[in-house]
Parts: C-alpha cells; sequence; structure tokens
C-alpha cells in the first residue's frame, strides 16, 4: 500500500515532487508552524513524517501516531524529536548532515565579523544621518587577526569554522579531547583563558543544556566574544544577559535562542552588545533544497524498508520499517 506521509512545511518543488509521487502526500497548508493539536490529528493515520526542528515530536504525540514508521527531521539536529521513545516504538528517526554545513560555517564568520567590526549599528548610524565625517575615532570595532578562536565542538560545523580561521589570522583550540582534527585540545580552564572568541557547534543533549552558564562565562577571558550557530539551549541567556551587562564579555553574536522565535523585546536580542538573527545558518536556496532532498530521500528509504543513510537511532532499525511486523 502506498504510505501516508505528512510534510508540515512546503519545501524545495524538486524534493516535494518526489514525496508526491512515491506517497499518498498531505502537505500542511498552514498556519505556519503546525500546531500540536493539528500535528497530533494529522499524524495518527500516517506512515511517514517529513517535519521542521520547530515541530515538536514529543513521546505522546509517538504514542498517538500508530502507524507511524519513519520521522525524517529537515535539519542536522534532532533535539525537537524524543528519539529514545521514537526508538522504544522501533520509528526510525533521520536528520539531515553534510549539506548545511558549510552555509552554517559561513554564517558564523559573517555575525561573527559583524559583531566585532559592529556593521549593523553603523549602518544604522549611516542611515539615520550620523555619519557628519572620517573620524578618527568614529566606528571602532575590534579585529580578530592574531587573536584566538575557541571551538566547542569539533564535528562538521566546527571543523568547518575552524578551517577559515587562518584566512582572517585566527589560531583555534579545541575545548575537550573529542573529534578527530588537528587543533589543540584544552580542557575547560584553560580553554577558556585562551579563547578571545568562543564559538559553540555541539548538538543540544541532556549533557549540553545551558553548558554556557554563569561559571563557564566567568572563565571566559575579559572582553571575549560568544557566537552561537548552533542551539540557543546551549545557553543559560540569563547568565549571559548579566556578563554582558557587566561587560565580561564585549558582545555576542547569536543565531539561536533557547524558545524561538524572538523578537526586539527578548533582552538578548535587543541588547546593544548582540548581534542576533533568526536562525539562518542553513539558510541559503542551494541549501534548504540539498536538506529537502536528503530529508525526503531518508524517508523513502525507510518506509521501503531501506536503512536510510542519515538514521539517528540505528539501535532502532528495522522496527517498524520492518517488511513483516517486528
Ligand atoms: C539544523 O539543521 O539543525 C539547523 O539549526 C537549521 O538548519
Amino acid at each position: 500500500m502506498t504510505p501516508r506521509v505528512l510534510l508540515t512545511h512546503p519545501v524545495d518543488r524538486g524534493a516535494w515532487a518526489r514525496l508526491a509521487e512515491h506517497t499518498n502526500l498531505t502537505v500542511w497548508p498552514g498556519p505556519y508552524p503546525i500546531p500540536a493539536e493539528a500535528l497530533a490529528r494529522e499524524l495518527s493515520s500516517r506512515d511517514g513524517l517529513v517535519c521542521l526542528l520547530a515541530d515538536v515530536i514529543a513521546s505522546t504525540l509517538l504514542d498517538q501516531s500508530p502507524n507511524l514508521r519513519a520521522v525524517a527531521n529537515l535539519a542536522v539536529g534532532y533535539d525537537n524529536i524524543d528519539v529514545a521513545h521514537a526508538s522504544r516504538l522501533g520509528i526510525a528517526v533521520t536528520n539531515t548532515p553534510d549539506v548545511l554545513t558549510e552555509a552554517t560555517a559561513e554564517l558564523t564568520w559573517a555575525i561573527l565579523l559583524a559583531l566585532v567590526r559592529g556593521v549593523v549599528p553603523a549602518r544604522q548610524a549611516l542611515l539615520d544621518g550620523q555619519w557628519r565625517y572620517w573620524s578618527p575615532t568614529g566606528f571602532l570595532g575590534r579585529g580578530l587577526f592574531g587573536q584566538t578562536l575557541g571551538i566547542v565542538g569539533m564535528g562538521r560545523i566546527g571543523r568547518a569554522v575552524a578551517a577559515s580561521a587562518p584566512a582572517f589570522g585566527m589560531s583555534v583550540v579545541a575545548l575537550g579531547s573529542r573529534g578527530t582534527h588537528p587543533y589543540p585540545r584544552l580542557e575547560r580552564d584553560a580553554f577558556l583563558a585562551a579563547a578571545d572568541v568562543v564559538a559553540l557547534h555541539v548538538p543540544l543533549t541532556r549533557d549540553t543544556l545551558r553548558m554556557v552558564d554563569a561559571s563557564f562565562l566567568a572563565g571566559m577571558k575579559p572582553g571575549a566574544f560568544l557566537v552561537n550557530t548552533a542551539r540557543g539551549g546551549l545557553v543559560d541567556e540569563g547568565a549571559l544577559l548579566a556578563a554582558l551587562d557587566r561587560g565580561q564579555l564585549a558582545g555576542a553574536a547569536l543565531d539561536v535562542f533557547e524558545q524561538e522565535p524572538v523578537d526586539g523585546r527578548h533582552p538578548l536580542a535587543s541588547h546593544p552588545r548582540v548581534l542576533a538573527t533568526p536562525h539562518i545558518g542553513s539558510a541559503t536556496v542551494a541549501t534548504r533544497a540539498a536538506m529537502a532532498d536528503r530529508a525526503v530521500d531518508n524517508l523513502l528509504m525507510a518506509l521501503a524498508g531501506q536503512r536510510p543513510r542519515d538514521l539517528v537511532n540505528p539501535y532502532a532499525w528495522p522496527g517498524r520499517c520492518s517488511p513483516s511486523p517486528p
């Protein structure tokens, strides 16, 4: 029987068409993101799901979806999904690694450079008619040349960010001993004492939740910068606000927040030492198309009983995707 699939948001046309060709597809028509009640209702009779990082796939939702065999997340991070529970139920969960590595690394550099050189306030001053002459003391920022970039999480994205550091005259240190890479590996105190910029590139898990807390921030060099293009939940936002207010940190470039979306009323987003962007790490046309392709490939493979390329819970395989009931 043709599998019944829910896509919670329109995606790139090519991937969408492939999904429609091979499945009995429902595309949620909006409003977006899909409300929790609608998701529960729609999913109760589906075999497969392609969802966004904004869609919370909790244990109760999975319990109410007896036919569900596979969940393809349109993101590399999958902290929005209760993977342990999906595994217990034999539901395959997939993500979209690799295809967004360069885009996210680029955005990390873009917001870091813009932050340290004060690009956004300088532009605003120009628009406001405050650029009256070339002043030797006006619009002064900081440079990165000769400084040290501290990377938390030397996975694909962390390594891609590190690879561009020499282009800006920066040296690189890594927090902890994990991963294969050529950079010095430092324990937390030495890492924080060395880094002029700390960049976060770890997934959000129980172990990394609010890892950037008051004590982490207090260990950072006075005047250091923080850049986060991973997940907002890695940072204790109250502690970050306090560190910025007392001038311990010179600034933070934040593409992600603990509760998204945020607007100008958010105390961090509107802070004068913060450059905030709306979770756009992977937001290029080509990257989003590649992510949609990868998610659709994963879902179609799982529903066909073939082990998907980006299975994040291999211990649950084949589970409900088994050709005969498990
Ligand atoms: C991800 O993929 O996890 C990013 O946060 C969005 O592209």
